[in-house]
C-alpha cells in the first residue's frame, strides 16, 4: 500500500486540462479517480492546485501549439509556487517524450499515453525524489483501466472500448502516439457500465478510433455488434452511443442495429475525409466516394430519422479544385446533420508529411471557409426542421448559458434548452421543439414525470 503524499492530510487540489479527444476526457477522468485514494481533490480554479495534470493532443498542429503556449504559461504559477507539480501527458507527451522535460523546464512528470495506470506511483516518486521524470512504457501500465470511484452526479459517460488504431491513414499521428489496435475484454466493460449505470449514469459513450473493428485479437470472441447487444440485454443503461466508426468497417449488421437495438442513439459519426477517389486513395482511407454513400443510402433504408455526421480534410496534399469540387458535391448529396472540417496539417513522421505536392495554405483556409459556409446553412436547416417535434431529451445539467434553464440532448445528439419545472438531471423528458439555433434548440417540457409529486 503506498501512503499518502502528503502528511498533512489536507486535501490537495488537483487540476486537470484537457485537450483533444474523447479519449482524452476518458483518460483525465482515469487520472482523477486514480489520484482521489492519494488524497487529491478536482478543482476549477487553477489557482487552487497542487498539482496540474495536462492531457495533451497532437492530431493537428494547432492543437500541438495550444499544449505549448498552455504549457508556457505554467513557468510563473510555478515560480510563485514552488511546491506545485506539473505532469503532461497524453499524445504530445507521448511524442516527445523526455524532449518535453528539456523544452519546459518547470515540468516535473511526462506520461505516455500507455502509462497512465501508473500516475500514483508516479508522482508519488517525483514527490519523494523531487526530481523530473519520465514514463513511457511500451505496454499499458497499471493494469486495465477500470476505474476505481465514479464521479457522482454525471448523466452520461465516456468508455473506452478498444484503444489505438491499426489503420495508418497517411495524414494521421495516432497509430504513432497510442500504439496498434487493443480492445478491453467485453466482461471488463459490461462491468464497469453497470458500475456506472449503479451510480446514476443513464447514457455511456464508447471510444475507440475505430470502434467498429472491436474484438480484434480477444480470447473470448466479441464483435462490436455482440457488444452492442450484451449491453443491451446485460445492461440497464438508457441510452449507447459510439464514436468513432471507420466508413470500410461498417457492415450490414452494424447498420441492422440502429434498426434492432431501441438503447442504441439514432445518430451515427461516420468521418468521410474527402470526396475525391483519388484523394480518399492517397488518404489509404480504404473506400471510395461511392462505397460511402452506398452506405448512407443503406442506413436511411434502415433508420430514416438517423442523423449523420462527418469529418472533413480540405487541402490534403495534392487536393486539385477538381478533387475539392467532390467534397463539396458529396456533401451536397449527403446533407450532413453536422460536421468537424479541419485544414490539412502536416504531422511529424507521418506518410502525408513527405508528400511534395502541398496546397497553398491561403488557397487551403479559401476551401474551407467555403464548405464550413455551405455546411453552416445545411446545420441551421436541419435544427429548423426540428422546430414543432416533439423529442425525448435526455437532461444532463443546467444550460450552459446560465440562465436557469436545463440542457440536454435528444437521440439525435442536438443540444435542447428549456425551462425546467423540478430538478430533472438524468431523466428522459418529452420535450416540444419551439425554436432553433446554429448549434443548439429550444423547447418546452411536455411530459414532466415529477409533475405528481411536487
Ligand atoms: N479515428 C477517427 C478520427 C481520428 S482524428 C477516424 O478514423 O476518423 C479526428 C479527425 O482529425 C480526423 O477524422 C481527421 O478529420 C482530423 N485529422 C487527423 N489528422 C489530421 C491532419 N494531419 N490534418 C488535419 N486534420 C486531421
Ligand atoms: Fe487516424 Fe485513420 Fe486511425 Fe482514424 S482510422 S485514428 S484517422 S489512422
Ligand atoms: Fe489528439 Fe491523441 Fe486524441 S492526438 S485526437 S488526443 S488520440
Amino acid at each position: 500500500m503506498s501512503k499518502p503524499p502528503f502528511q498533512s492530510g489536507r486535501p490537495r487540489g488537483l487540476y486537470v486540462r484537457t485537450f483533444g479527444c474523447q479519449m482524452n476526457e476518458y483518460d483525465s477522468l482515469r487520472v482523477q479517480r486514480l489520484l482521489a485514494p492519494l488524497g487529491y481533490v478536482p478543482v476549477n480554479d487553477i489557482g487552487e492546485a497542487d498539482v496540474i495534470f495536462l492531457n495533451t493532443c497532437s492530431v493537428r498542429e494547432k492543437a500541438e501549439q495550444k499544449v505549448h503556449s498552455f504549457l508556457g504559461s505554467l513557468r510563473r504559477l510555478k515560480k510563485a509556487k514552488p511546491h506545485l507539480k506539473i505532469i503532461a501527458g497524453g499524445c504530445v507527451a507521448q511524442q516527445l517524450g523526455e524532449k518535453l522535460l528539456g523544452r519546459f523546464d518547470h515540468l516535473d512528470l511526462v506520461i505516455g499515453t500507455k502509462g497512465v495506470g501508473s500516475i500514483g506511483q508516479m508522482l508519488q516518486q517525483v514527490q519523494d525524489s523531487g526530481g523530473r521524470l519520465t514514463c513511457m512504457p511500451g505496454e499499458e501500465s497499471g493494469g486495465p483501466g477500470v476505474p476505481e470511484i465514479f464521479p457522482g452526479g454525471s448523466v452520461t459517460a465516456p468508455v473506452t472500448i478498444m484503444q489505438g488504431c491499426n489503420n495508418y491513414c497517411t495524414y494521421c499521428i495516432v497509430p504513432y502516439v497510442r500504439g496498434s489496435e487493443r480492445s478491453r475484454t467485453a466482461s471488463e466493460i459490461l462491468d464497469e457500465i453497470r458500475r456506472l449505470e449503479d451510480s446514476g449514469v443513464k447514457e455511456v459513450l464508447l471510444l475507440g478510433q475505430n470502434v467498429n473493428s472491436y474484438g480484434r485479437g480477444l480470447d473470448e470472441k466479441c464483435t462490436f455488434v455482440d457488444l452492442l447487444r450484451r449491453i443491451r440485454v446485460e445492461t440497464g443503461i438508457a441510452r449507447i452511443r459510439f464514436t468513432t466508426s471507420h466508413p470500410k468497417d461498417l457492415t450490414n449488421e452494424l447498420i441492422q442495429c440502429f434498426a434492432e437495438i431501441d438503447t442504441l442513439c439514432k445518430h451515427l459519426h461516420l468521418p468521410v475525409q474527402a470526396g475525391s477517389d483519388r484523394v480518399l486513395e492517397r488518404m489509404n482511407r480504404g473506400y471510395t466516394a461511392a462505397g460511402y454513400i452506398e452506405k448512407i443510402n443503406r442506413l436511411r433504408l434502415i433508420c430514416p430519422e438517423i442523423a449523420l455526421t462527418s469529418d472533413i480534410i480540405v487541402g490534403f496534399p495534392g487536393e486539385t479544385e477538381k478533387d475539392f469540387a467532390k467534397t463539396m458535391e458529396l456533401l451536397e448529396q449527403v446533407q450532413f446533420d453536422n460536421l468537424f472540417s479541419f485544414r490539412y496539417s502536416d504531422r511529424p513522421g507521418t506518410a502525408a508529411a513527405s508528400y511534395t505536392d502541398k496546397v497553398d495554405p491561403d488557397e487551403a483556409a479559401l476551401r474551407l471557409v467555403q464548405l464550413q459556409s455551405y455546411q453552416a446553412d445545411v446545420t441551421l436547416r436541419k435544427n429548423l426542421a426540428e422546430v414543432g417535434s416533439d423529442r425525448d431529451v435526455l437532461v444532463e445539467g443546467p444550460s450552459r448559458a446560465s440562465n436557469g434553464q436545463m440542457s440536454g440532448r435528444t437521440t439525435h445528439n442536438r443540444i435542447v434548452n428549456f425551462d425546467a419545472p423540478l430538478p430533472s438531471s438524468g431523466q428522459i423528458l418529452r420535450v416540444k421543439i419551439t425554436f432553433a439555433y446554429s448549434h443548439s434548440l429550444k423547447g418546452d417540457v411536455i411530459v414532466c414525470p415529477n409533475a405528481q409529486s411536487g
